[in-house]
């Protein structure tokens, strides 16, 4: 049977991706966001996952206002890395697993999500930076990679309720799934940011710390805050942070067993514009 072994946790700031792109992480500014990842990079090489599912939110990159779905599991064989208009970021192709996506996919829609099945989809800074903050800059992934994307972009979006439901329920789905398989499950995006109007530039480091810790302690709590205090607190785009939501219901005390282990724990602002939360939770064995 495949199980859920660990979930991990970060925000996806491009310029994170470019400063890498561009041998630019030695630098003074790079240097602190980088050495919280350093942990990270270790954990996941001494812990290797043999598929991580990845929510993550496409940025109007591979989707338009021409289609919007809330909920969508990448079902493809690879993933190339998007153009999102300075050239695809110079870094390795990204493998799925159709076998285990189509699983999930029968498994959480019959278990009443609806979600938008992709087979073809290029995928933006929201999916490719994550793997370069925890994986550096090898020449292919270490493991494949099943891409979910939630609609944290246009409104309507869903409720933290929902995406922490989703989460039980994927996890139902890599339960049922026959081979042995070590999944981890990450959720990205956030922290604090807000990128236009008049309060661009927005960061809240004391909600960002408790939004941590209620993370890591009452999650089934956290996931009742209402998408407004997201945006209120935590700027337009911290609304991405009910992706975390989605992993973190994937995780054994969600389902009755017993709460997960911190590994590691890392805040830093700014980055670019935003905030930059990271954690690692390990399964109880
Ligand atoms: C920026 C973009 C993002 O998608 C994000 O999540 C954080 C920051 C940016 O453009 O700086
Ligand atoms: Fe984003």
């Amino acid at each position: 049977m495949a199980k859920i072994t660990a979930s991990a946790y970060t925000s996806h700031v491009p310029a994170i991706g470019a400063a890498m792109d561009h041998g630019k992480t030695g630098e003074p500014y790079w240097q602190n966001v980088f050495t919280g990842y350093e942990y990270s990079r270790q954990w996941l090489k001494d812990n290797p996952p043999d598929v991580i599912f990845l929510v993550f939110n496409d940025h109007a990159t591979a989707f338009s206002l021409d289609f919007i779905p809330t909920f969508a599991i990448g079902t493809g064989p690879e993933y190339a890395p998007a153009d999102e208009g300075w050239g695809p970021r110079p870094v390795p192709m990204v493998q799925g697993h159709p076998l285990l996506a189509a699983h999930i996919a029968q498994s959480v829609i019959q278990d009443d999500f609806d979600l938008t099945i992709v087979n073809r989809m290029d995928v933006d800074h929201g999916l490719t930076v994550p793997l370069s903050l925890m994986c550096g800059q090898p020449d292919a992934w270490p493991c494949p990679v099943i891409p979910f994307a939630v609609n944290v972009v246009q409104y309507p979006v869903p409720s933290g309720r929902r995406c922490f439901e989703l989460g039980r329920a994927i996890r139902r789905a890599v339960e049922s799934f026959d081979d042995d398989l070590n999944v981890q499950i990450w959720g990205t995006g956030g922290m604090s940011h807000q990128l236009q109007g008049p309060r661009a530039g927005l960061i809240n480091s004391e909600w960002d710390n408790q939004f941590l810790d209620r993370l890591i302690h009452e999650p089934a709590d956290l996931a009742d805050m209402h998408h407004m205090e997201y945006v209120r607190e935590a700027g337009a785009e911290g609304i991405e942070l009910v992706m975390w939501l989605v992993a973190r219901g994937a995780m054994s005390d969600a389902a009755g067993g017993d709460a997960p282990e911190v590994k590691h724990r890392f805040y830093h602002v700014p980055a670019s514009n935003t905030a930059v939360g990271h954690l690692i939770l390990e399964e109880p064995l």
